[in-house]
């Protein structure tokens, strides 16, 4: 992530606006000069402009300090499309349907890349009633550990938070197919499709 919006984000995201240098200037009551400043790194937009500028260039405030824009063009949120999210600083486990600019303890994440479980991760699953008991076997110490699981079908989204010392197991009511998904915080992110 940029610490600060920079000159080569707003002068992308006004060209894609297709506004003129005076053209941003008037809506945000500035000079034409300081946005060219701005715009050629040098100077910074005032803190308090940062959110009209955000707006005149049709974006968040995020997006236009970590100079990625975000277009979501599924906006039915389809839950196959889950992306997740772990903040390094607090742990902090976040979950989002499509793309997004995710930040967390000052930290911009990126989304998690899904590998296939590996023979030190591997699932387990046995019916129990109407659910599955899903099992890794893997250790559970404080500084090696499974952090969640979830199990995602298009239409349903269940996430099962596991702690240290604790069993490296839940239970996940059962639809047909989807995507089983394990945490390691040493290992990362992991996917089974069923
Ligand atoms: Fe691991």
């Amino acid at each position: 992530m940029n610490a600060y919006v920079t000159g080569s984000t707003i002068r992308r995201l006004r060209e894609a606006r297709g506004l003129t240098q005076a053209g941003l200037a008037k809506l945000l009551d500035v000079s034409d000069k300081a946005v060219s400043k701005w715009e050629t790194a040098k100077g910074f937009p005032d803190l308090t402009l940062l959110e009209p500028l955000s707006a005149a260039l049709g974006v968040s405030v995020m997006e236009l300090l970590s100079g990625d824009t975000v277009v979501n063009r599924n906006r039915s949120a389809n839950l196959l499309r889950s992306r997740f999210y772990v903040c390094p600083i607090c742990g902090n486990v976040i979950h989002t349907t499509g793309e997004a600019v995710v930040s967390c303890c000052g930290v911009t994440l990126p989304p998690l890349e899904a590998e296939a479980p590996d023979d030190a991760h591997a699932i387990t699953m046995e019916p129990v009633e109407d659910e599955q008991y899903v099992t890794i076997d893997h250790p559970m110490t404080k500084t090696h550990h499974i952090s969640f699981l979830a199990y995602v079908t298009p239409d349903r989204f269940q996430l099962v938070k596991l702690y240290p010392e604790g069993p490296a197991a839940c239970r996940f009511r059962f639809q047909r197919g989807g995507y089983l998904y394990l945490y390691c915080n040493h290992h990362g992110l992991m996917v089974r499709k069923l």
